[in-house]
């Protein structure tokens, strides 16, 4: 069978890979600890599985409007208003089947031959898929863990070319944890603003944020960079959402109605019962996000300071999202057979039962990215073995 050239501008995403082969060795019968999940492991909250149990009692199971109900798009653009200081008109949402989906919307909208898209690296694996799906080119500009990971304005205005369509980016970020400030996001709304680019900016970690600082949306800048922006949020990381599938974007009218026109001529919309769970996680008591934020950020305190204590993994502390990103690249050993971070995975997975995720799957080979949505017990014995696994290189 021969498929579309456009399915072989893109890769299985690697971070579900390393999942899946060790979901694969469990299932054998190893004892395989995971520190390679993109999900929260708390459940999703009781008031929340309530709602969903009462809608499919009440009926929700027909079609609803391809962009989202009502009710939900009333509760986003609220939502926006009460935490972000945006103010939105329900015309300007449109609720998908995850952000995921949000953000391949937007790509296939926006983006055609001969455009640029610009993705500070390191960058969550799925942007640059999208950009090249839609026929785009990404542009990467690597970013030094001496400036935090944040892309710094002189590095931006050199990748900028009259091709730019875009830049895409997450704050806070997966897989560094890093929180974008507002001098950082000032610097890029004014190259943005100059050279008439949108930023689109996903911000699906804005909970999961630590040390008491500041998560500002870009949008909320001023009236100029509100226009050229379009935010990307949903409820899987806030809420322990990830298998009900609803993501939204908010921003200019013209592309929410050319997304909705795509939803219409392929997922419809997003399921009904979920719209109506992501209702109450936006309207309901927010008390599980502080709580669920809490044990995350001592998770962080303690995995930070072990991998620190090695001497061997220089790793950033991360302001947010639930990933530490230690660089591993000086346990790298010509004439071994760990010489990047494909093999160092691979390695600890296959000898040491512990998964991680391959920094180039972010674009950064020198780094292995650690997810602390586990357990504290998990960790605690997942540290141990790591320590043990690189005293041996
Ligand atoms: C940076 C970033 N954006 C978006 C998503 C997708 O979230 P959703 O579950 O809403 O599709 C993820 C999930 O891992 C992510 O890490």
């Amino acid at each position: 069978m021969l498929l579309a050239k456009r399915i072989s501008r893109i890769e299985p995403s690697l971070t579900l890979g390393i999942t899946m082969r060790a979901k694969s060795m469990i299932q054998n019968g190893f004892n395989v600890l995971c520190f390679s999940a993109g999900e929260p492991d708390f459940n999703t909250p009781e008031n929340i599985k309530q709602a969903a149990i009462d809608a499919i009692r009440d009926g929700y199971s027909h079609y609803t409007p391809v962009d989202g109900i009502n009710e939900l798009k009333e509760a986003i653009v609220n939502k926006f208003e009460r935490e972000n200081n945006l103010k939105y008109d329900k015309d300007q949402v449109c609720v998908s089947v995850g952000a995921k989906h949000t953000l391949f919307n937007i790509a296939q909208v926006l983006f055609e031959e001969g455009d640029e898209v610009i993705i500070p690296s390191p960058y969550w694996v799925t942007y640059e898929a999208i950009v090249k799906y839609a026929g785009a080119k990404p542009v990467i500009i690597h970013t030094r863990k001496e400036d935090g990971f944040v892309l710094k304005k002189e590095a931006l205005e050199k990748a900028v070319s009259p091709r730019t369509k875009a830049l895409i980016f997450s704050s806070p970020s997966n897989p560094a944890g890093v929180v974008y400030n507002r001098k950082d996001l000032e610097d890029m709304a004014e190259v943005a603003l100059k050279n008439d680019f949108y930023i689109i900016s996903d911000e699906i970690y804005e909970h999961i944020i630590y040390d008491g600082i500041e998560q500002i949306s870009i949008a909320s800048l001023d009236k100029d960079i509100y226009k050229k922006t379009l935010v990307v949020n949903g409820v899987s990381k806030s809420y322990a959402m990830t298998g009900w599938r609803i993501g939204y974007l908010a921003g200019d009218r013209k592309i929410v109605k050319a997304i909705a026109k795509l939803q219409s001529q392929s997922t419809s919309n997003p399921t009904a019962v979920a719209q109506m769970a992501a209702v109450e996680a936006l309207n309901g008591p927010q008390d599980s996000v502080e709580q669920m934020r809490k044990e995350f950020e001592e998770r962080r305190n303690f995995i930070v300071n072990e991998f620190r204590s090695t001497g061997r993994c220089d790793c950033f502390n991360p302001k947010g999202a639930f990933y530490i990103f230690p660089n591993i690249s000086h346990l790298y050993k010509e004439g071994t057979e760990i010489n990047s971070s494909m093999d160092f995975a691979m390695s600890l997975l296959e000898k040491a039962h512990v998964a991680v995720v391959p920094g180039i799957a972010f674009g950064e080979d020198d780094y292995i990215r650690v997810s602390f949505a586990t357990s504290m017990e998990e960790i605690k014995a997942g540290v141990k073995i790591f320590k043990a696994f690189i005293s041996e290189l």
